[in-house]
């Protein structure tokens, strides 16, 4: 059974810390934190040692795997850390802040032999999987455009770092990278964007709102929302349009009655897409990813696929900063 190390215990490191629970062959043996308190809850709750640091854990335990869940500056360092030790890597999306940290990620990775996955995690949304199938089965003849909707409040984040632009991006790096990573995935590699966000454009603090169109070499045209400005929950919508027919899926309709309430003190730091399924697909990813990389077939989504992605969103913040659209690839 691989030994897990989980690395950064706010809001993913819970969920992914749960998803191991469900995960018959997964045991997480050692948990990190700066904050020594949140390492412990998840010792306490989970099982497993608690470390104060990377450096710590990766000292004390003999690792097969670390997942990384710390916030998103702090995956290059972080990642870099457990790479000395040639410790296969699961890092939460996305891979890197900047297309050049995250460049420099993956080389060394590779170059290392190390296996690297980005948990990007709309690939095992079910509804999306089975629009992708849809897709590629001709459901809707030719597609021609697609509108996908994401988002809910802002989050809230150790020290909010979420809504400080230089350490999230805002939604065009940190939300909207999920559907850019799905639709490439569906539709293949991007030509042209055109983006605008309150942040990339404004420097505003704490609340983000961005709209960005993508253009498609196969000549597909994506127009992407992406929000913290809702004032609770999470809603996911999406419709794809082609010359015989309309795929459409919101998160409004699995549920038949949906309360909605203001955040209290009980609410999580982070909102997220809720799944109507047996199985969340956080765990359906993790499980799959896990395998990957401990010697299993690889994953649906690769170390290439995450910095394809977030060339994706780089090329969205260029834009939103000059107003101009950009073309890939960025050099
Ligand atoms: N896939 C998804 O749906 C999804 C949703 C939310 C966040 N995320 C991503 O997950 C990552 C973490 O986000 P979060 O919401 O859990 O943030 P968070 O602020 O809730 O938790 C981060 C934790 O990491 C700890 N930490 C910070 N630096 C550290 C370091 N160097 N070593 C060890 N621990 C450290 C913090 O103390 C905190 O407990 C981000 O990259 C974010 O973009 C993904």
């Amino acid at each position: 059974m691989p030994r897990i190390g989980l690395i950064g215990c706010g809001g993913m490191g819970g969920t992914h810390a749960a998803g191991y629970q469900r995960i018959a062959d997964a045991q997480v043996v050692g948990y990190a934190d700066i904050l020594p308190d949140r390492a412990q809850a998840f010792a306490g709750k989970y099982g497993g040692n608690a470390y104060p640091s990377v450096t710590d854990l990766l000292k004390a335990e003999s690792l097969d795997v670390v997942d990384i869940c710390v916030p998103t500056p702090q995956h290059l360092p972080v990642a870099m850390e457990c790479l000395e030790r040639k410790i296969p890597t699961i890092m939460e999306k996305p891979l890197a802040r900047t297309l050049e940290d995250a460049r420099k990620l993956v080389a060394s990775y590779e170059a290392a032999g190390v296996p690297l996955v980005p948990a990007n995690v709309v690939r095992w949304f079910p509804e999306f999987v089975a629009a992708r199938a849809q897709l590629s089965a001709g459901a809707i003849g030719k597609p021609a455009v697609a509108r996908i909707t994401r988002g809910g409040r802002e989050p809230g984040g150790t020290g909010n770092w979420f809504g400080d632009f230089a350490q999230s991006g805002g939604v065009l790096l940190d939300l909207m990278i999920h559907d850019f990573d799905w639709l490439r995935w569906v539709f293949g590699e991007v030509e042209r964007v055109t983006a605008s966000s309150l942040m990339a454009q404004n420097g505003e603090k704490g609340r983000d709102y961005a709209l960005a169109v993508l253009r498609f070499k196969n000549g597909v045209i994506a127009h992407c929302e992406g929000t913290w400005v809702h004032t609770d929950g999470f809603r996911v919508e999406m419709e794809i349009s082609g010359d015989k027919g309309t795929l459409e899926y919101s998160t409004q309709y699995p549920f038949p009655l949906k309360r909605r309430q203001n955040a209290t003190e009980d609410t999580p730091a982070i909102a997220l897409p809720e799944s109507p399924t047996l199985e969340d697909p956080y765990t359906k990813e993790l499980r799959e990813i896990l395998k990957a990389v401990t010697g299993g077939p690889a994953a649906r989504v690769t170390a290439r696929d995450g910095l394809a992605a977030l060339e994706i969103c780089e090329a969205c913040l260029k834009s939103a900063a000059c107003g101009e659209p950009v073309t890939l690839p960025l050099p």
